[in-house]
């Protein structure tokens, strides 16, 4: 039985766990507090900060896995270059988690690629910042280094904001570089992920693009198949072969894309399964999380067959949530007596304003949005 150390057990380490549970692994789901989602589906679970190197390091030595999985951005990367070169198994390798949860490192990375980016510029103050937008224009959009989910984002429509930007981004950043990236506005007819399959043993696999929309950097709605010409496909299915490459490992990787009239750029990647990808539990033979694990367990994956079309959206806790509030998920009752319908709850004991808490699955985007019109998230004692 491999036993698997699960780093962050959020929705998407819950489903991978399932995934895992299901072909008779042993999951250790960490995270930095108890009763986190994937924890209420796995083996065991142990609670600490894995920002921490030295904590990190002892729960790795205390189960010996035979994989060690992230499932979120924050934890100390560089601990797990070290422990890759002990002889563990990182998923999908050490540099392609510690490159990528720094948004300046993958970005150059993808220019010393040749991979076509919205032009930027990075900034490790205010000064740097109002030059750097001067360089790029307006509108421009400011993000910290080390951030997700949008969080510490700013638009910027021309020069007045730039002092409120820089202080929403270091509010708002992530690990120790006060280091903003400076990008572009990009005008796209839509956004996709091109969930990407990197094996040991085989090619590289890809899923049928899912098409997404984001409110304020975070995500809302996903779809799939989503409609695109074969020449954009060739191009997203190409920079999505150069960049794992370059990355290394085996296991999935949600490759983020601006879709234009005639071509498609590149924008970021998860070395993990990609929350726009939940909605393959709807759609696929084998979904977002049963990739990754047959990828990391080196078996085999024949074909992977869009079965149906699909549709996801989150549900989200609003902004009168008072923080840390015990809630409840009031309406299935009503959602899910339309056909074709399904919800995932996250589990997550406590909510506060835009906390994600569940998704809903549906055939169309007119069922899944009538299903949520009848969920609602209360407050409770
Ligand atoms: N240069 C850009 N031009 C236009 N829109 C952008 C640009 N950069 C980001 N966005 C919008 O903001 C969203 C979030 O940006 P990005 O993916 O870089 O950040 P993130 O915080 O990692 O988000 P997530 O974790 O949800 O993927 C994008 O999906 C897109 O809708
Ligand atoms: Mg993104």
């Amino acid at each position: 039985m491999k036993k698997i150390l699960l780093l962050g057990s959020g929705e998407l380490g819950k489903e991978f766990a399932i995934s895992a549970q299901r072909l008779g692994c042993d999951i250790i789901a960490c995270d930095s507090y108890p009763n986190a989602p994937a924890m209420q589906v796995a083996d065991c679970f142990k609670v600490f900060d894995m920002l921490d190197p030295n904590k990190l390091k002892d729960a790795v030595k205390e189960f010996n896995p035979d994989f060690i999985v992230p499932e979120i951005e924050a934890i100390r990367t560089q601990e797990l270059l070290k422990l890759e070169e002990q002889g563990f198994n990182i998923v999908p390798s050490a540099r392609a988690v510690n490159l990528t949860m720094n948004r300046d490192e993958i970005r150059n990375r993808a220019t010393a690629l040749g991979i076509r980016t919205a032009k930027y510029e990075y900034a490790s103050n205010i000064k740097e910042l109002i030059a750097a937008t001067q360089k790029i224009g307006f509108p421009c959009i400011v993000k910290p280094v080390m951030s997700s989910s949008g969080k510490g984002q700013t638009k910027l429509y021309g020069e007045n904001n730039v002092e409120n930007a820089w202080d929403e981004a270091a509010r708002n950043m992530r690990g120790d570089r006060a280091k903003v990236i400076v990008e572009e506005f990009i005008v796209f007819n839509s956004e996709i992920t091109l969930l990407t399959v990197k094996q040991k043993k085989g090619e590289t696999l890809f899923c049928s693009p899912i098409g997404h929309t984001q409110s304020e950097g975070d995500y809302i709605e996903s779809w799939q198949p989503f409609d695109i010409n074969e020449d954009l496909l060739n191009q997203a299915q190409n920079i999505s072969k150069v960049i794992t490459d370059d990355l290394g490992g085996y296991g999935i990787f949600g490759v983020e894309f601006f879709v234009l009239e005639n071509e498609v750029i590149f924008s970021e990647l998860s070395p993990r399964p990609h929350d726009t990808g939940m909605v393959t539990m709807f759609t696929q033979n084998l979904n977002e999380f049963d990739l990754h694990l047959r990828a990391l367990l080196e078996l085999p994956i024949p074909n992977i067959l869009l079965l149906r079309k699909g549709y996801s959206t989150v549900i989200k806790a609003g902004d009168d949530m008072p923080k840390n509030s015990k809630y409840e998920i009031k309406g299935l009752e009503k959602a899910l007596l339309i056909n074709n319908v399904d919800v995932r709850i996250f589990g997550k004991s406590k909510a506060w304003p835009g906390r994600r808490l569940g998704v809903i699955l549906s055939s169309e985007k007119e069922n899944g949005e009538a299903a949520k019109k009848f969920i609602s998230i209360v407050k409770s004692k």
